[in-house]
């Protein structure tokens, strides 16, 4: 396993991945759609260099962002994430011989397994790895100030050091109405485009994030 990668990084990463899954899955769909009702038109996408090189190009995407997500998030062998990454490889197989021998079937499989992945990936978030050289180090006993050094590290980004700056579509925290519990379960499970950090902080440092995110409300 690699060494962790920053926090901006993965989200950066993050981000790249989702888009070229997604253009990837639309890819699919579409040749799906173009076997299912004209193949002709199949033919000719095929024969088209410029769509072969933009397939072949998402696909080594799709394989690089999906690979260096994998050496840094925290739960790498999760069996939700390993039935999802199981689901990829054995979708592209499938597509690569129904796209070819124009079976239906297996091309419709091909998708539904692409799909499928998809899906887990929104039901269970992966959790972002804690890096071991960004060690927050703790020089002092008061909370808000260790709060306030983790929320530095691992939340700024996306919200800014008010906490308004809602880069990524991150919620003003300036504004938030949360409860207590509710901004907890929030930075364990993650939401939207927020990372889970249910791996990267223990609950005496989620209570010290808490304690900072409500002292920046107005
Ligand atoms: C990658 C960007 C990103 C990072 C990093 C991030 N957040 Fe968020 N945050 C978001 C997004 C996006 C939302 C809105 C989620 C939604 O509702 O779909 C959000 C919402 C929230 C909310 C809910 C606000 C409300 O009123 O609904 C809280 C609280 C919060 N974040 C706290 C944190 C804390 C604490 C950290 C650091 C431990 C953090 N966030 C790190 C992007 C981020």
């Amino acid at each position: 396993m690699l060494n962790a990668i920053p926090t901006a990084a993965y989200t950066g990463l993050s981000h790249t991945h989702k888009l070229v899954v997604l253009l990837f899955v639309v890819l699919y769909v579409v040749k799906l759609a173009l076997l299912l009702f004209s193949e002709e038109k199949l033919d000719k996408m095929r024969e088209n260099k410029p769509a072969k090189i933009f397939e072949m190009v998402l696909s080594f995407l799709f394989l690089g962002t999906g690979i260096a997500m994998w050496t840094a998030v925290a739960d790498p062998f999760n069996t939700l994430f390993l039935i999802k990454i199981v689901a990829v490889f054995a979708s592209i197989p499938l597509a690569v011989i129904g796209f070819k021998k124009k079976n239906k079937v297996l091309a419709i499989l091909s998708v539904v397994l692409l799909f499928a992945a998809y899906g887990l990936a929104e039901v269970k978030k992966a959790s972002y790895k804690k890096p071991e050289t960004q060690d927050v180090v703790y020089n002092t006993t008061e909370t808000s100030v260790y709060g306030k050094q983790l929320y530095e590290q691992y939340c700024q980004n996306c919200h800014g050091a008010d906490g308004a700056a809602g880069l990524s579509g991150a919620k003003n925290l300036q504004t938030s109405t949360l409860s207590d519990e509710e901004t907890k379960k929030q930075i364990v499970e993650g939401k939207g485009n927020m990372p889970a950090y249910e791996k990267v902080l223990n609950e005496k440092e989620i209570d010290a994030v808490v304690t900072h995110v409500k002292s920046l409300r107005k």
